[in-house]
């Protein structure tokens, strides 16, 4: 009872190569078997040896403190996050190291060394302590392009002890309002514009949309990228504030427990949930994880496509690969822009060595024709990570032949913005990979999946993930919603973290995980929430109700797809016509990614006798299939009644 359909059987295996594995950190099977099985065993003791991958201020007293459903790791221990990627690699002589490479649209590109972005974070830490008066433990935040200032300025907070809250660049004004203000953020950094698809975005102007509405805010800081753009008030001159401070700054220690950011979630609930990561354990599990999970070297050029607005972008641009001292390079534009090469093209131009992306971008190359890539050497690629949605074992096999040319191991990596870090994962130079498996959970992660009791299942039986031990870079809770957190998390099996997706075990032990078991949608590996597009197309005054499901996609993953009862009986406008301004709608609430992709009118929606809307039976409209199971409970069995034009 209660368990879940396992429909999905792979059984090709991909065998390390001996080449990668010999000079691989990980690269001896039977040493990492031993190393794993120990820390399945007593997973506090391998946390405390990985916390060496870190610098210290002041060694922690207790390595976990655990308080249902509050972990807190390295308790006593002092860090700061942005010593952790700038001074500690200076002081190793790195300070003419490539930290990032950042690569524009329109193919201009710009090198930023070790010692650069030292200075220039350093810089800005002081604006933002002496000119804004910001201290410890305020929140700001980030609304900006994918240029390096993005990450000058997640790590002149991280330096000050403030809280940063990057809001991701696609945003509308109302959702960066609200995000904004739930955090009660005094600053904001931003960009008059940013650069996509050869359009611009204008942030700024989004931003002055809803100042009215967020009075917390004192300070604007804009990186003006035109020089015509006109400042108002509460607006400052980046560049200008920033030429005035000097180029050094002292980074003060935080406690081990300090939240080091705040990221914005979609939940089952309309209101996005800010989830709060803490500075050391969070450090820890990244800069680990980037190291076993990549098997990073120094000499490597590392690209992770994904947004900084996201926790790929916070992890594995960011914080897990600077504190290795790593160079990254940073692409603001589209994937097919201004060709449908253009990634191949970056891959080969800053020679690449490792690539993070996403399902979705695989599956969009694939269907654009495998000649482009053809046209590429991709001759430096080394490893392959994919991340944010099961990839499907097709995207999986083209991204191993044709991205990398069968030479490269690739890498499925599961996790969430709540975990922090990757949690299931290959190690490239000793698991055996199956397309479509995320394989074996990370040492010392308690992962198992369980039955609606709770109770773990049999090999190739589906049910919940389940994370049975708290790990160091684990969510520290909802900010400001303590009883959300429980309810989220630890209350559907006590005891465990409930990740929200399902998954089954197959008879090696590997994880494969299918996707979410609640109203959350992945549409091109972005979380929403359907309650989230439901509330705002409720907000519409056209709008009586609204249901929001997901449906299939061969690119995307899933498409939203939005059943809507307008109100009144006749609609004012055509159908075509109020189907266009809900989209629209929709996308000046949260932002173009929200857009549903198909909008249904409808005069009732199905729900039960207790008022609550049948999802399943709209699932089953919004693929085309005659409604299947139980409708007995339905209150109105005349189902959906569809208005046409
Ligand atoms: O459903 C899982 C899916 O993405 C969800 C987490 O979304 P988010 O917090 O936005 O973080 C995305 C980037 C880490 C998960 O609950 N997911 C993520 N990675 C995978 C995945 N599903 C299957 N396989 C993956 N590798």
């Amino acid at each position: 009872m209660g368990s879940i359909d396992t429909v999905l059987f792979e059984l090709r295996t991909f065998e390390p190569s001996r080449t990668f594995a010999a000079e691989a950190h990980i690269g001896n099977r039977l040493e990492y078997d031993t190393i794993w099985r120990q820390a399945q065993a007593d997973p506090v003791t391998f946390w405390e040896e990985s916390a060496r991958n870190i610098t210290w201020f002041s060694r922690w007293k207790r390595p976990l403190i655990w308080k249902e459903p509050y972990a807190q790791w390295f308790e006593g221990g002092t860090t700061n996050a942005a010593y952790n990627c700038l001074d500690r690699h200076l002081k190793e002589g790195l300070g003419n190291k490539t930290a990032i490479i950042w690569e524009g649209e329109d193919g201009s590109s710009q090198n930023l060394s070790y010692q650069a972005l030292f200075e220039k974070v350093c810089q800005l830490s002081n604006v933002l302590e002496v000119k804004f008066g910001l201290k410890p433990g305020d929140t700001a935040a980030i609304y900006m392009p994918l240029v390096p200032e993005a990450i000058i300025a997640m790590l002149a907070c991280a330096r000050i002890g403030v809280v940063h809250s990057v809001i991701f660049g696609g945003f509308s004004g109302p959702a960066i309002r609200d995000r904004v203000q739930d955090a009660e953020c005094k600053v904001i950094l931003t960009a008059d514009v940013g650069y996509r698809r050869g359009q611009e975005i204008e942030l700024l102007k989004t931003i002055d949309s809803v100042m009215p509405e967020m009075p917390t805010v004192q300070n604007v800081l804009v990186l003006k990228r035109k020089t015509d753009t006109v400042l108002k008030e509460k607006h400052s001159d980046w560049n200008l504030l920033v030429d005035q401070e000097a180029k050094t700054h002292f980074p003060k220690p935080f406690d081990s427990e300090h939240p080091l950011f705040l990221l914005y979630t979609s939940g089952t609930t309309g209101k996005p949930k800010g989830i709060i990561h803490s500075t050391g354990g969070y450090l820890v599990g990244v800069s680990t994880t980037a190291k076993w999970i990549f098997d990073l070297k120094t000499t490597d050029v590392f690209w992770c496509t994904a947004d900084i607005g996201w926790i790929t972008g916070h992890s594995y641009v960011v914080y897990g690969l600077l504190s290795h001292g790593a160079t990254i390079v940073l692409y603001e534009g589209a994937p097919f822009h201004p060709h449908p090469g253009r990634f191949w093209e970056i891959v080969d131009k800053h020679k690449v060595s490792i690539l993070y992306t996403a399902p979705t971008a695989i599956r969009a190359f694939m269907r654009a024709g495998d000649e482009h890539p053809r046209k590429y050497q991709l001759s430096t690629l080394r490893l392959l990570g994919s991340v944010g949605e099961p990839i499907n074992p097709e995207a999986w096999m083209w991204y191993h032949t044709e991205i990398g040319r069968g030479r490269c191991p690739i890498v499925d990596t599961w996790w969430q913005t709540e975990t922090g870090c990757i949690l299931i994962s290959p190690i490239p130079g000793v698991t055996t990979t199956r397309p479509g498996s995320a394989t074996k959970p990370f040492p010392g992660i308690l992962a198992d999946v369980v039955n609606e009791e709770g109770k773990s299942c049999s090999p190739n039986e589906g049910g919940y993930l389940v994370i049975k031990h708290p790990w160091p870079s684990m969510l520290r809770g909802i900010y400001k919603n303590p009883e959300r957190y429980k309810e989220a998390y630890w209350t559907k099996f006590p005891g465990m973290y409930f990740t929200g997706d399902s998954a089954h075990r197959d008879d090696r032990g590997y994880f494969w995980i299918k996707g979410r078991v609640d109203d959350v949608i992945n549409v091109s590996g972005h979380r929403l929430g359907t309650m989230e597009v439901e509330s705002a197309l409720v907000s519409h005054p056209a709008v009586a109700e609204a249901a929001v499901v997901g449906r299939p996609d061969p690119i995307k993953g899933q498409a939203l797809v939005a059943f809507v009862t307008p109100r009144g009986d006749e609609t004012k406008v055509s159908v075509k016509e109020l189907v266009r301004e809900l989209k629209e709608h929709v996308s000046r609430e949260i932002g173009a990614i929200a857009r549903p992709d198909e909008i249904k009118l409808t005069r009732t929606l199905p729900k039960t006798r207790s008022g609550k809307i049948m999802r399943r039976l709209l699932k089953d409209l919004a693929e085309g299939k005659e409604p299947t199971g139980d409708t007995t409970t339905l209150e109105n069995q005349a189902l959906i009644e569809l208005i046409e034009d």
